[in-house]
């Protein structure tokens, strides 16, 4: 069930104050709450990436920026992390090794950006949140230089019934006890499980990409269908 909103702000205002409140515990509980696997699945999302040596590569929803980090080893000269949350971003700066990451506080359903000037785009766990995500996927298209790379990483339900049960059991009950322990935040850790489960299943978020205009969409599951690495190319 969706959990309550505050009727007088939008979606996207209360998913920005959502993320404020939870800035300084994020990357905790991001840890504790995938027990580690996030830095290897970020990993990967990163070696997709380098293989096609880009120049340029804008991550956005980036969050706490350890995307953006881990994107420095692609070898990209200009790498730029965009967020709507000015305190994740704060805590992104505040890194010693996000030295050189440009941040922007901006809505990546509406991206500062001219037409085609990155190499690739990447989005990890931000797709989700967006109030149009497809709006959110043709923006990204749009900045994207001819032949550039997108790489989406989500959070997906796994295929095996078994391990789907114990998923939804640990994001449905776990997960939120957690999350308010830790960050005191009941919202954040309640909404997290819907964002997810409204999350469309892979075949279904492959067709909206190509929606979206890209070509060449590929999908990969990680750590038995836990998340979700999908590549694309704009054409
Ligand atoms: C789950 S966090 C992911 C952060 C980071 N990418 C990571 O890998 O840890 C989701 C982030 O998406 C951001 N976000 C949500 N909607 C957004 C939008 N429309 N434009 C830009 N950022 C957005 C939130 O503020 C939050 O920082």
């Amino acid at each position: 069930m969706k959990p309550k909103v505050d009727c007088s702000a939008s979606q996207k205002e209360q998913v920005a104050e959502m993320f404020d409140s939870i800035s300084g515990q994020y990357d905790l509980l991001n840890h504790v709450l995938s027990l580690g696997v996030d830095r290897w699945w970020r990993r990967s999302m990163v070696q997709r990436v380098r293989q096609r040596h880009p120049q340029s590569v804008l991550d956005v929803a980036t969050g706490t920026g350890d995307s953006a980090i881990a994107l420095k080893k692609s070898g990209a000269a200009r790498i730029v992390g965009v967020d709507i949350s000015a305190q994740m971003l704060k805590v992104a700066q505040a890194k010693p090794n996000a030295a050189g990451i440009e941040f922007v506080k901006a809505d990546g359903e509406l991206l500062p950006f001219e037409d085609c000037c990155f190499e690739a785009v990447t989005i990890a766990f931000g797709l989700r949140n967006c109030e149009q995500r497809l709006q959110g996927l043709q923006e990204m298209r749009r900045v994207l230089k001819q032949n550039g790379t997108l790489v989406v990483l989500e959070l997906s339900m796994p295929a095996n019934r078994i391990l789907r049960s114990i998923y939804k059991l640990y994001f449905l009950r776990i997960v939120p006890l957690l999350g308010r322990l830790i960050s005191r935040s009941s919202y954040a850790y309640r909404y997290l499980p819907y964002s997810v489960d409204e999350f469309p299943p892979r075949k279904a978020f492959v067709d909206e990409v190509r929606r979206a205009g890209f070509a060449e969409v590929k999908a990969a599951a990680l750590s038995g269908g836990l998340a979700t690495i999908y590549e694309a190319r704009k054409k």
